[in-house]
C-alpha cells in the first residue's frame, strides 16, 4: 500500500501544517516523533529494506527495534505537506538505540531532527508512565516562550499561574508543567534533562526556547500545547494589570471532583 495513504503520515502532515499556521514553528523550528505500530508500518513499508543507517550518539535500550516517524533536521514545517518524503523519515532504532535504520523518507540525504536525543529519551520516560504514549512534540510558541522571560521558573508557581488562566487548564494538564532553565539544545544533556522532567508531566517548557509535549496521539499532544499556550497568552494580557478576580484553589478542587482528575500532589493549597 502507498504510504501516502497511511493515516499516521496524513495526520503528521496535517499537524505540521497546522502548527506552522499557529506560528509555533518558524523556519525549521520544532520537531515531532511518533512511535508507530510495527504491523501498521509493515503495511506500507518493506521493513527488511534498510536504506541507510544513521548513528544516534546515544543509547536507549528500551526502544530497540521500535519504529518512529520523525521530522528531519533543518526542515520547515510549512513545507512538509508539499514534499513529505524529503522532510520526514521513518526510522527503526537498532543496537540498543545507538543506530537508526532509515526505512523511508529523508530523500535528500538528510537526517532526523537534531533534537532526536530529547525525543527518544522522552519516549522512554513517557512509555514507562503510560504504555499508550506515542507522540513527542517540540515547538516554539510565542506566549510560553515570552512567559519564560518574565515569570518565575519554579514549576509549581509556573503551573499554578497557567492553571488559573483558563478553567479547563487543570483538566487538560493536571500533571502540571515542568520547566528546564536555558540549556544548549540538540545535545544528549538536554535530552536527558527533558526525559527526567517527562517522568512527572507531559509538558516541559524549555526556558527562552520553547516547549515539549507528549501524548497518546498527535491531536491530544497538539491540544495539550495549545491549551498551555492559550493560558500563557492570557497571562501576558493581564500580567501588567491589577487582577480583581481569579480562580481559587478551592474552585480548582471542585473541578477536580467534577471531572475526575487528580492534580499534581502538593500543587494546590
Ligand atoms: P531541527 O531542525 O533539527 O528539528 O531543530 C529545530 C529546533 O527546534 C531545535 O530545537
Ligand atoms: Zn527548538
Amino acid at each position: 500500500m502507498d504510504i501516502m495513504n497511511a493515516d499516521f503520515l496524513i495526520e503528521l502532515i496535517r499537524t505540521t501544517t497546522n502548527m506552522y499556521a499557529h506560528g509555533w514553528d518558524e523556519r525549521n523550528g520544532g520537531n515531532i516523533s511518533v512511535l508507530l505500530d510495527e504491523k501498521e508500518a509493515g503495511k506500507y513499508l518493506d521493513l527488511t529494506n534498510v536504506i541507510r543507517t544513521i548513528p544516534t550518539g546515544f543509547t536507549a535500550k528500551e526502544l530497540d527495534g521500535k519504529i518512529f516517524l520523525v521530522t528531519g533536521t533543518g526542515k520547515y514545517f510549512k513545507n512538509v505537506q508539499y514534499d513529505p518524503a524529503k522532510n520526514l523519515g521513518v526510522v527503526r532504532l537498532a543496537e540498543k538505540g545507538a543506530k537508526a535504520e532509515l526505512l523511508w523518507g529523508l530523500t535528500d540525504g538528510g537526517s532526523f531532527t537534531s533534537e532526536f536525543p530529547a525525543h527518544m529519551m522522552s519516549h522512554v520516560s513517557r512509555l514507562a508512565a503510560d504504555p499508550e504514549s506515542r507522540v513527542v512534540m517540540h515547538c516554539h510558541p510565542a506566549n510560553l516562550l515570552a512567559m519564560s522571560f518574565v515569570h518565575s521558573l519554579d514549576e509549581r508557581e509556573f503551573t499554578r499561574t497557567l492553571w488559573r488562566m483558563c478553567t479547563e487548564c487543570v483538566i487538560v494538564f493536571p500533571d502540571g508543567v515542568n520547566v528546564l532553565p536555558w540549556m544548549l539544545c540538540g545535545t544528549n544533556e538536554i535530552g536527558e534533562a527533558t526525559a527526567e522532567k517527562m517522568k512527572t508531566a507531559r509538558l516541559c517548557v524549555w526556558a527562552q526556547h520553547g516547549v515539549y509535549g507528549a501524548g497518546r496521539s498527535l491531536d491530544e499532544t497538539f491540544g495539550l500545547i495549545e491549551t498551555a499556550e492559550k493560558a500563557a497568552e492570557i497571562y501576558l494580557k493581564i500580567a501588567h494589570l491589577p487582577v480583581l478576580n481569579t480562580i481559587t484553589d478551592g474552585e480548582m478542587r471542585l473541578i477536580e471532583k467534577r471531572y475526575g482528575v487528580k492534580t499534581r500532589e502538593g500543587y494546590l493549597d
